[in-house]
């Protein structure tokens, strides 16, 4: 059966590969294989954004559909920028400018907790949706480290780690990362969507 990776973020593409390897019965569709338009991410909340991301483009293409949104929750800052992560600093969607105010607006501030937070998003052509969550908590450096990883990953050091996400190898972020957590919640339901048995939706997120 194919299933389509809804995302055009070439890191968060390879990330998700990588964390999901083979199972057996799916076959992976990107959007290399079968292209698909960028879909707004408007809504309040990541659960919402990723829904309607999977959904639309179950739709469009037919295909079961897996997509994501993910966003970064700093404590001293009310939770943001959150569903906002991507555009933190304008509509261009920078990388380098997101950190950089980021680091201004926590400049002098001692309490540096921070969360990273993946919901990920299973529908089906005929519009049945099922979420996963994943999260991993941490604080945020006090100037860029590394250059591994994509978006905020040189500020974000893990609990109980000293370097930063983007310090470390590729194979070191997926073992722990929030993404890895959603997406190892998803593994069930795609295992069952494979062999036909998916259940009906209302488990945990
Ligand atoms: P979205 O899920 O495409 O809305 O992405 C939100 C933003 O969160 C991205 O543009 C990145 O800046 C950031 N982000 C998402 N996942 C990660 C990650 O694994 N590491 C670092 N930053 C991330």
């Amino acid at each position: 059966m194919k299933v389509l990776i809804g995302t055009r973020n070439p890191h968060k593409l390879a990330e998700c590969l990588r964390i999901l390897g083979e199972i057996p019965g799916i076959e992976w569709v990107t959007f290399r294989e079968s292209p698909f338009p960028e879909v707004p991410e408007e809504g309040e909340s990541l659960e919402e954004n990723a829904a309607k991301k999977a959904q639309e483009l179950a739709r469009l293409t037919g295909l079961p559909t897996l997509a994501e949104d993910s966003g970064l929750e700093v404590a001293a800052l009310g939770g943001a920028p959150g569903v906002r992560s991507a555009r933190f600093a304008g509509d261009q969607k920078d990388y380098r400018a997101n950190n950089e105010k980021l680091l201004s607006l926590l400049s002098g501030v001692e309490d540096r907790r921070a969360r990273f937070r993946t919901v990920a998003a299973l529908a089906l052509p005929d519009g049945r949706l099922w979420l996963r969550e994943g999260g991993l908590e941490g604080e945020i450096a006090r100037a860029l480290r590394g250059t591994g990883g994509f978006g905020y990953d040189p500020l974000f050091i893990p609990i109980g780690e000293a370097r930063t996400l983007a310090e470390m190898s590729p194979e070191e972020k997926d073992a722990i990362s929030h993404r890895r957590r959603a997406l190892e919640r998803m593994r069930p339901l795609l295992l069952a969507l494979a062999s036909g048995g998916i259940p009906e939706e209302g488990g945990p997120l």
